[in-house]
């Protein structure tokens, strides 16, 4: 769990304080995301630690934007491949162009669980999902797999006999230890024709600037754990990479010699970013890679 309101078990710790219930006693990341995208859902605390990371490395905010407008890349290519549900694991604090939002614009009956272990960004969700009934907010660590899949919102909404995409966008760097093992069981969950969306940073190259930013982020109960690319690799076993670039000439304009589907988060099918734009090129922002990984269809299946 991300923090010491939990037991091990995952039931909630008796002893806690209210503060440590509601996750005020230390900044925490998904305030910290919604300060850096201009929302208003956060707390002094939060804003202190954010602006001493703006201070230190302005484009975390640009890196912020850039995550969001690749997930929202990312959910309209699921939406184009006919995909109508969505598992939005580290979802956040609601802020503009939702998942549901932009599924349900597409086809009102398209589907999203929004997972997150942070209770603010649950309880600010679930509000805004009052008069959804297409879409729900769990409060769950996104490593007890059982919890989320098992969870009656999940059963409700999520028929996994079908293809969904799972999103794990910004959100596994901030998820220590072993995330392998729970991305694995969410990947053997998912049927042929599913996808799996991860953006995530990584350390290389290490600066005094990232290192700043790691140190910084250790006030939170969730400090940054960065993985290698082949770490981030690794998570998508199984699945075909989707080409980050459909068509190879585009490819090379964009300086990606060798498409593995595993880019830096602004080069995913980018698109409305106007070449040479501060989000568009900066090499802070080269530090997120950003992947989709598609679940083989079986020779001969009809999906
Ligand atoms: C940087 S925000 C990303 C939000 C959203 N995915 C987006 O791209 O805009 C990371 C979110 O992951 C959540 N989070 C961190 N660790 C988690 C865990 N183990 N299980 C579920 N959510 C977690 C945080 O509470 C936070 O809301």
């Amino acid at each position: 769990m991300t923090s010491s309101r939990f037991r091990p078990s995952g039931t909630p710790d008796p002893d806690a304080t209210p503060a440590q219930i509601l996750g005020l006693d230390h900044p925490n990341v998904a305030r910290m995301y919604d300060y850096f995208l201009g929302g208003a859902h956060n707390f002094q605390l939060d804003r202190d630690t954010a602006d001493a990371i703006l201070a230190v490395a302005p484009e975390v905010a640009l890196a912020a934007r850039a995550n969001r407008r690749f997930l929202h890349r990312a959910v309209r290519y699921a939406l184009d491949r006919g995909i109508r549900q969505f598992l939005d694991l580290g979802s956040g604090i609601p802020t503009s162009g939702n998942v549901h939002e932009i599924a349900g614009q597409h086809d009102p009956s398209a589907r999203v669980v929004y997972v997150d272990a942070d209770p603010i960004a649950v309880t600010h969700a679930t509000t805004l999902l009052t008069d959804v009934p297409t879409a729900a907010a769990i409060e769950a660590d996104l490593r007890d797999t059982e919890a989320v899949l098992g969870h009656a919102e999940t059963q409700r909404l999520i028929d996994v006999t079908q293809p969904v995409a799972i999103l794990a966008v910004s959100v596994l760097h901030f998820v220590p230890g072993d995330v392998a093992t729970p991305i694995a069981a969410y990947r053997a969950a998912m049927s042929p024709g599913s996808l799996l969306v991860i953006s995530h940073a990584s350390p290389a190259p290490a600066t005094e600037q990232t290192n700043q930013v790691q140190h910084l982020y250790q006030r939170s109960r969730t400090p940054l754990q960065l993985r290698t690319p082949d770490e981030i690799r690794d998570l998508f076993t199984g699945l075909d990479l989707v080409p980050a670039q459909p068509d190879p000439g585009e490819r090379r304009r964009c300086g990606e010699p060798d498409d593995n589907g595993l880019v830096p988060v602004t080069a995913w099918r980018p698109d409305g970013d106007p070449p040479g734009s501060a989000i568009e090129r900066s090499p802070f922002l080269d530090r997120f890679l950003a992947g989709v990984g598609r679940k083989p269809v079986r020779a001969g299946a009809s999906r």
